[in-house]
């Protein structure tokens, strides 16, 4: 897809500040990507967090892929392209979710470097990658969707891990291993950071 920068526009800047959004709700906007496989646990460790932080009083709100590709993103697939756009779109959307004051959860398997950099060049320091880690054999064995067998039957194109590529983060915020641990640890892994990150989140 061509992206144009746009002509003849000016951007305004709202009469409320994000600071003082923030300041109403307690916390800060920040945005927490989960990347990786499909079948690595991305969604279960981030609607675990979502809950705690919920519990605590936060506001918050969880992005995934499979949901935002039914509305949003429903007219794209998943060729490389498809995804990038996916991806971008996704950034733009978690942004003003972010100035908004939101701690923000998203679970796209996001799978190439390059669009993870062009989130964090958007998003800035506000960007926290958690690069939940899990062997292909092992989102193969879990395979709750029954995707894989589906690719491996070669009934999907285009099967992250199976015929299109994952590059696994190299500079992650928080690297999480969840067929080594369990839900509620990696939880706990990702609550600590913001904890040391933070001082109100
Ligand atoms: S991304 O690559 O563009 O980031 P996204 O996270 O939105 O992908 O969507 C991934 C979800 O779509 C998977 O969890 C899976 O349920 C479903 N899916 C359907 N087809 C594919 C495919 N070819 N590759 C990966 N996931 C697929």
């Amino acid at each position: 897809m061509n992206i144009q920068k746009p002509a003849n526009i000016t951007w305004h800047d709202g009469a409320v500040t994000r600071e003082q959004r923030e300041g109403i709700l307690g916390q800060k906007g920040v945005l927490l990507w989960f990347t990786g496989l499909s079948g690595s646990g991305k969604s279960t460790v981030a609607n675990s967090v979502a809950k705690i932080l919920h519990l605590q009083g936060r506001l918050t709100y969880l992005l995934d892929g499979d949901n935002v590709r039914h509305g949003l993103n429903k007219d794209l697939g998943f060729s490389l392209a498809d995804r990038k756009e996916n991806i971008r779109r996704i950034g733009e959307v978690a942004k003003l979710f972010v100035d908004a004051g939101m701690i923000t959860l998203a679970c796209f398997i996001s799978p190439l470097a390059e669009e993870r950099k062009n989130l964090r060049d958007l998003l800035g320091a506000d960007f926290i990658e958690i690069y939940v880690d899990c062997d292909l054999a092992v989102c193969e064995t879990r395979d709750p969707k029954k995707l894989y067998q589906k690719a491996r039957a070669g009934q999907i194109k285009d099967f992250t891990g199976i015929t299109s590529p994952y590059e696994p983060p190299l500079d992650a915020e928080i690297h999480l291993h969840t067929a080594n641990f369990t839900v509620e640890q990696c939880t706990s892994q990702v609550l600590e950071f913001l904890t040391k990150k933070f001082a109100v989140i």
